[in-house]
Parts: C-alpha cells; sequence; structure tokens
C-alpha cells in the first residue's frame, strides 16, 4: 500500500493574478513563491509554499480556456485539489477500475513538470482532483 501520498496543492480560480496575490500576501505576511506559466492549462500560477503543500492561484491566459470557463459559469473559487500519487499509471488503473471518469488527455506535463492527470467531479464528490505524480 502506498502510505506516501499527500496533499500536494490547492488551486484557487482567480480573474486577476496581481489581485489576488496581493490578497494572499496580506493572508500570510509574505510575498508568493514564484510564479509560472502553464502551456498544457492556459493559466498562469502564483505559488505560496505551506509546508508540505502550496497554495496555486490561476488566472486564465484566455476566455476560451479550462480555467477561463470556470471562471465565466461559476466565478472565481475553488478549482480543484491536487493528490500526490508515486504512480500515476497505476493510479489511472485505479480510478479507471472504480468507475471515475477522466479529463482530458492523461497523463500529461503539469506545472513544475509534473505528470498530472484530471478526476472528473461528477465522480468524486463534486470536486475536481489534479492526480500529481511524485518527482523522483
Ligand atoms: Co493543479
Amino acid at each position: 500500500m502506498d502510505q506516501d501520498t499527500r496533499l500536494e496543492h490547492v488551486a484557487i480560480a482567480v480573474p486577476n493574478l496581481d489581485a489576488a496575490v496581493a490578497v494572499y500576501s496580506a493572508v500570510l505576511g509574505r510575498p508568493d513563491s514564484g510564479r509560472e506559466v502553464v502551456e498544457s492549462e492556459q493559466v498562469e500560477i502564483a505559488l505560496f509554499d505551506l509546508g508540505s503543500t502550496r497554495l496555486e492561484l490561476l488566472e486564465p491566459s484566455a476566455a476560451d480556456s479550462p480555467v477561463g470557463r470556470f471562471l465565466e459559469r461559476r466565478g472565481a473559487g475553488l478549482h480543484h485539489i491536487a493528490l500526490e500519487v508515486t504512480d500515476i499509471e497505476a493510479a489511472l488503473e485505479r480510478c479507471q477500475v472504480a468507475g471515475l471518469q477522466t479529463v482530458g488527455a492523461a497523463p500529461r506535463r503539469g506545472a513544475g513538470g509534473r505528470r498530472v492527470a484530471f478526476l472528473h467531479p461528477a465522480g468524486t464528490g463534486g470536486v475536481l482532483i489534479e492526480l500529481s505524480e511524485r518527482i523522483r
């Protein structure tokens, strides 16, 4: 059994990254830990390291992108949580056996060069879940 899983990050969709960074900087009393453009997801991300996990603020780079459409439909808010797994192919196979649907191509390249896959919220209690393979 794999006991080495953890909450890798929590991602929040925002319309304006600078404004959102200012809010979370005020909450945490420090600047963000870095920024990254993730072409595969059409987002720019600001990170706040939080011990063994981190917060990701996501601003879409295009209105017609997954996060852009999410903002249009639902407004700013919790977008997904990322759970770290040691072997993403094995995790996807378990999820498939459990009847869960993936979203988009899986696995693909996510932030930090990780291999990631997304599980549809319909099967997971309404939460978009990112599987994120640990970097060895
Ligand atoms: Co993510």
